[in-house]
């Protein structure tokens, strides 16, 4: 597919006019390389977007990115809440820029957008995570990198310059390798720690299920384990003690299970030939799959952060008022109302439902973020008009990956981004204050 040229900057300060800002920008980007027999590298539309996504996709990635939980009745809750509200734009308000920036927890936004932590990136496209760092760099967009990424954090890291990056958490059944994945956090210049509060153990997946395909078990998605040192030498001691016990391997050589074995020698680190002749991979895998995730996971643990680290905290997965606001009596900087994109509980409220009610409950003070459903300009417009300081951007970017690697990223973000652009001028907005509830009605179309 041919591509139009540099995707432009999302930043509001621009020098390209008065008049100008990221939307008229990219669009004048895409018409003028149009005009030369040039398209975008990605449908400028989610739908096209899914559907070239889709394409491109084999169907384990397919299952596990764009599949949900249980009947798919969350994912589709998340998008019915964004149409139940409309925009009513405001005429004549003769402003010509925008300025879509903010401060979040310190951390400098030139939109009120970041992109999501989302694991096992590598299923959409090889060195995903630092495709992704790149592209949000080239547009000065915050990543927050998975837990369950596919490079390590460090490397991720290197790959954005300046441009801020936050790290997500699981929370392990092994307190060393916390405390281990807090000081990489730190190291790296981290701008805040988001816990994600969700995913104590996976949800009921049917799509990975009925494929009998779990990402990790391949040893994708888990480089942030294999790059820990903590990590590591748990997985030596695990290999020195089946040595030492003489324990058989009693694993059924199947296509299967060589498949597997050569997926998780291709992931670890190091040479190849020497991964293949090493238990060290398999036994990553599993211990992996023993402590990734700590299904007691409670308030006492969260309340050991604030003596673990000195960066600001943001707990991912937040959906009743009651949590929202014993999460800010204990102390952390900020929330994510999420239901991880409908990937954990089926029915699940949607984030949108769950924002309103959330900020009603905690009032205008307190750092609160949404994702789950976010697909266009419009959603960042409406989800801040009910409430959200900012928005993670999930599976939009990983299909962005799919059809069109780094760039394919860049100009998902920066479409996403000109699109709220074009609706704040078209809507008579001056800048991210002035996104406010008034300007949205429940929708007469949808009642
Ligand atoms: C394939 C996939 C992997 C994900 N991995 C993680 C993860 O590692 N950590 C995390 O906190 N959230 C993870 N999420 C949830 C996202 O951070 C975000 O909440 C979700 O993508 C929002 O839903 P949406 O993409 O449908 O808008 C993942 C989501 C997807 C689709």
């Amino acid at each position: 597919m041919t591509t139009s040229g540099s995707t432009s900057g999302a930043t509001s300060g621009s020098t390209s006019g008065p008049t100008s800002g990221p939307g008229r920008e990219r669009q004048a980007e895409i018409y003028r390389g149009g005009a030369l027999g040039r398209r975008p590298a990605v449908p400028a539309d989610f739908a096209g977007l899914e559907r070239a996504a889709h394409e491109a996709s084999t169907g384990k990635a397919w299952a596990y990115v764009a599949g949900g939980a249980g009947e798919g009745r969350t994912m589709r809750n998340n998008r019915d809440a964004f149409d139940r509200w409309a925009i009513v734009p405001r005429m004549a308000h003769g402003n010509v820029t925008r300025d879509l920036s903010r401060d979040l927890l310190g951390t400098p936004l030139t939109s009120p957008v970041l992109l999501a932590p989302v694991g096992a990136g590598a299923l959409m496209g090889a060195d995903s995570d630092v495709k992704i760092a790149r592209a949000a760099a080239s547009l000065g967009v915050p990543y927050v990198f998975s837990h369950q990424g596919c490079n390590p954090m460090e490397e991720t890291a290197a790959a954005m310059g300046e441009t801020p990056r936050w790290v997500q958490l699981y929370w392990s059944t092994d307190e060393d390798l916390v405390d281990s994945t807090i000081r990489r956090a730190e190291a790296l210049g981290a701008g805040a720690l988001v816990v994600t509060l969700d995913t104590t153990v996976l949800g009921w997946r049917p799509q990975d299920l009925t494929l009998g395909s779990l990402p990790f078990s391949q040893g994708v998605g888990i480089a942030q384990y294999t790059s820990d040192p903590h990590f590591t030498e748990v997985v030596r001691r695990r290999v020195a003690a089946a040595r030492q016990s003489g324990a058989k391997d009693d694993v059924q050589v199947t296509l299967g299970a060589v498949r597997t074995l050569l997926s998780m020698t291709r992931a670890y680190p190091g040479r190849f030939l020497a991964n293949l002749r090493s238990p060290e991979p398999r036994a990553a895998v599993e211990t992996f799959l023993d402590i990734y995730s700590n299904p007691g996971l409670s308030w006492d643990h969260l309340a050991t952060l604030r003596e673990r680290t000195r960066l600001p905290v943001v707990l991912k997965g937040v959906l009743h008022p009651d949590d929202a606001q014993r999460a800010f009596d204990s102390g952390v900087d900020g929330i994510v109302v999420s239901n991880h994109g409908g990937r954990q509980v089926d029915n699940a409220i949607a984030s949108l439902d769950a924002l309103v009610a959330i900020r009603e409950r905690v009032g205008a003070e307190p750092t609160v973020l949404l994702d789950s459903g976010i697909r266009t300009g419009a959603d960042v417009f409406t989800a801040l008009a009910l409430g959200a300081d900012a928005v993670l951007l999930g599976r939009p970017y990983m299909y962005g990956l799919a059809v069109a690697g780094e760039r394919g990223v860049a100009e998902v973000i920066a479409n996403v981004i000109a699109e709220l652009d074009l609706t704040m001028a078209l809507t008579g907005v001056a800048d991210l204050a002035g996104i406010t509830r008034d300007l949205l009605v429940p929708n007469p179309s949808r009642q």
